[in-house]
């Protein structure tokens, strides 16, 4: 019956078709390590935050006299709508971490090199859209973080020549932010980015499908095929890595469930101390800072003494990203046969851009600000220096087939 029914199925839409592409028999290469575990994870994290939300909006008012109110309601009054809040807050803060594993295996594999470059193009696209989405969600529960954060972030706009001014007004739809700004951001943050997030995704999957996975050895699986055209080092994505992200899923929940229970606010670092506070402004809190997963763009901000260039830098430090494939001259795509210069770059950009993160949670002190100066430097320098430091490197030899112990 059921073969009956998929073949009617099948003559008016392809659904074996795309579950055998996608699924049974895309062959993936047979080496993934824990790293290939954060794509499907931030793929749960995505239905998580969309169900979640779903829930949430039944229940907010995104209205500047109501918002904060409603916030409260649903934490005290609305069954579980303490554990939905959470789920979403710190769901929040789980994207970025799970998003940030996942770039940074992209850049220890090189993934985003020739043939992915469109893999990470559309990735780093979702990375933009991602924090789009959390700086407007930020400003719906209309605390003293929410409102002083957006109106920073906003007043950058007013920085740039001729336009600034006009644009940042455009944006905020009031002098100050204010409920026309809070009414705004909570149709972006609802419907508009979700919307956007979700057709980046299949994008990035239908890419990723199309020229199949790198791996950790950076070999590509699809120059070696046996007389049916099946790569020798491939294995069918289902049963085989669909059943080992379940292991992954596992591990996942079982940390988040910990800080989920244990620790939602995570001390300030996924909801800040401050927010606890109704939106007042009148009265600027002491220490505006974002919460953790933008501090590094916000140290590099702070680091340059002129506004404008701050926000070009600023800018900068995420738009470099995009060109990665293009600054990377290696002929080599692991970092397991990848010579010493890459390796001490990269050990350096990614001390820098965890010290850029901490640095952007501290007050500006002279100390903080120079050290930031510093560390912007590296981060710029990691890219600038790329294609002299990867064309000269002395990379080893990467093996005909992948390696497995
Ligand atoms: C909502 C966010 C995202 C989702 C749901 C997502 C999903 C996925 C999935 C399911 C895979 C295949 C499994 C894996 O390799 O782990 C993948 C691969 C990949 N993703 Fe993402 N991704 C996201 C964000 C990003 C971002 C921000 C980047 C980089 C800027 C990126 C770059 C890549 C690359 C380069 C690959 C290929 C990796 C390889 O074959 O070695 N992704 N992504």
């Amino acid at each position: 019956m059921f073969a009956s029914l998929m073949g009617w199925v099948d003559a008016r839409f392809p659904a074996t078709k795309m579950w055998e592409d996608h699924l049974s028999k895309y062959y993936a290469p047979k080496n993934f390590n824990f790293w290939y575990f954060f794509g499907s994870l931030a793929m749960l994290i995505l239905v998580l935050q969309i169900v979640t939300g779903i829930f949430l909006t039944m229940n907010y008012k995104p209205d500047a006299a109501l918002a904060f109110a409603s916030v409260e309601y649903i934490m005290r009054d609305v069954e579980w709508g303490w554990l939905i809040r959470y789920l979403h807050s710190t769901g929040a803060s789980a994207f970025f971490v799970v998003v940030y594993l996942h770039m940074f295996r992209g850049l220890i594999y090189g993934s985003y090199k020739q043939p992915r470059e469109l893999v990470w193009i559309f990735g780093m696209f979702i990375y933009m859209a991602l924090m789009a989405e959390a700086f407007m969600g930020y400003l719906l529960p209309w605390g003293q973080m929410s409102f002083w954060g957006a109106q920073v972030i906003i007043s950058l706009f007013g920085a740039l020549p001729v336009i600034g001014e006009g644009l940042a007004l455009w944006i905020r739809g009031d002098f100050v932010v204010a409920d026309a700004t809070l009414n705004r951001f909570f149709a972006f943050h609802v419907i508009a980015v979700p919307l956007v997030l979700l057709g980046l995704v299949v994008a990035h999957i239908i890419a990723l499908h199309e020229v199949g996975s790198n791996n950790p050895d950076g070999v590509e699986i699809k120059k070696n095929k046996d007389s049916n055209g099946i790569p020798v080092d491939g294995i069918p994505f289902h049963p085989y890595y669909s059943v080992k992200d379940i292991v992954g899923v596992i591990v996942f929940l079982f940390i988040f469930s910990l800080i989920l229970f244990y620790a939602p606010e995570f001390d300030g670092w996924f909801l800040e101390k401050d927010n606890f506070i109704p939106a007042n402004p009148l009265k600027t809190p002491e220490h505006i800072v974002p919460l953790w997963y933008f501090t590094p763009f916000y140290a590099i901000l702070r680091a340059v003494p002129d506004k404008l260039l701050g926000v070009m830098a600023m800018g900068g430090a995420q738009a470099v990203l995009f060109l990665l494939p293009w600054l990377d001259r290696s002929p080599v795509k692991s970092i397991r046969y990848r010579g010493p210069y890459f390796r001490w770059a990269l050990t350096l950009f990614i001390i820098s851009f965890l010290a850029l993160g901490y640095l952007g949670t501290q007050p500006a002190t002279t100390l903080y600000t120079n050290l930031a100066r510093v560390f912007s430097i590296i981060y710029f320098a990691f890219f600038i220096l790329m294609p002299w430091y990867t064309s000269i490197d002395k990379d080893k030899p990467v093996p005909e087939r992948v390696t497995m112990k």
